[in-house]
């Protein structure tokens, strides 16, 4: 097992599933882990806004016995000072025992993991992953569907911006037999690494423009809010904003065993009569997403854990995107990516 989680699929497929066995053990009896991480310390450090992710993170280490701290506004720390990531993370990972961090910069989770001597987790590196949203998303469809195959799965809403999305649809690019349905507009729709990927694999996708056109056929839907903040501008953002709404209406046409997920914060793309429908398991999703990390913590800190093994390019380069961390933290150096050439290592945009 790797010593970070950065991206889903550095952990492999058995790994995962004892995570998620446990995760389950703990949903059944919370009270067999209310010591298991007696003594040690967990640092948030998240540079953009949480509600879910921050809490649930905090909840997890203080129901296994552990202690939390952490910032959740930068400009409270001395990253307001000017403080690279590099000094930050070497330094609190010489007071905890594992960090998690959420930074609004593409690759920032990875470039941590250099600097740092204790695990770090990705809890969203801008609009890129967000491996433990993942774990919670397939945890909850095991639950509600015993299978990660043969699935029709339909993404609706900002599949460009949304991490939740990108790190998803990659852990199921491990899956073979499923069918793919990116439900948005030309300009949100899916990014082109990932539709690449998907082409290499035993699995089937479509395009739609809107919710009626396919939802009769899916079993899990994932809603997604348009992501504001990843907007250049708001006239932009206004643009796409309330042009995929799931209401009762829509969700006539839907299987009865169809499961509806969303990440949570929710604005106008599902509405709130769609709570009371049995197909609505988000909420579910959210309260799985505490013990789901209750398991990584727990198999991170207890388990024997080595590094990743980075190759270096002596050259540097300069990352086209201007929301990749190399942009803003000079001294990262290139890193090769043996599976994908071309492409920048941090924040998986391609490089020319
Ligand atoms: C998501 C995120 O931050 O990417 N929220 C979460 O972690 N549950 C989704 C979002 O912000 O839209």
């Amino acid at each position: 097992m790797v010593k970070h989680l950065i991206d889903f699929n550095d952990i492999s497929i058995d790994r995962w599933q004892k995570i998620h066995k446990l995760a389950v053990d703990i949903k059944k009896h919370p009270e067999n882990y209310s010591d298991k991480c007696k003594g040690k310390i967990l640092a948030t450090l998240f540079y953009e806004p949480s509600t879910r992710t921050m809490l649930s993170f905090q909840t997890a280490m203080l129901r296994l016995g552990g202690t939390v701290i952490g910032f959740d506004n930068p400009s409270n720390s001395s990253v307001a000072k000017g403080e690279s990531l590099k000094d930050t993370i070497s330094i609190v990972s010489s007071y905890v025992d594992l960090i998690v961090m959420r930074h609004p910069l593409e690759g920032a989770a990875m470039a941590a993991s250099m600097f740092s001597s204790k695990p770090v987790i990705n809890a969203g590196d801008g609009g890129h992953l967000h491996p433990t949203q993942t774990l919670t998303d397939l945890t909850t469809i095991m639950l509600e569907k015993n299978k990660l195959t043969g699935l029709n799965i339909g993404f609706c809403g900002d599949l460009k911006n949304g991490r939740t999305v990108h790190s998803l649809l990659k852990a199921f690019l491990r899956y073979e037999g499923n069918k793919f349905y990116f439900i948005s507009t030309k300009k949100l729709n899916i990014p082109e690494y990932l539709l690449n990927k998907l082409k290499e694999t035993n699995n089937e996708f479509v395009f739609a423009s809107s919710l009626d056109e396919c939802i009769s056929e899916l079993d899990v839907l994932y809603m997604t809010r348009i992501q504001r903040e990843r907007f250049d501008s708001e006239k932009e953002y206004l643009k796409q904003k309330g042009v995929f709404i799931l209401d009762g209406d829509k969700l006539k046409k839907a299987k009865d065993d169809l499961i509806i997920l969303h990440p949570l914060p929710r604005v106008d793309e599902i509405d709130i009569e769609v709570d009371d429908d049995i197909r609505a398991k988000y909420f579910q999703q959210a309260e799985n997403g505490v013990y789901v990390r209750m398991a990584l913590i727990m198999t991170l800190l207890n388990e024997k854990t080595k590094e990743i093994n980075y190759k270096f390019e002596e050259e540097k380069f300069e990352c086209s995107n201007p929301k990749c961390i190399t942009n803003t933290e000079k001294y990262l150096k290139t890193v090769v990516d043996e599976n994908q050439t071309g492409y920048c290592k941090y924040c998986n945009h391609k490089l020319y």
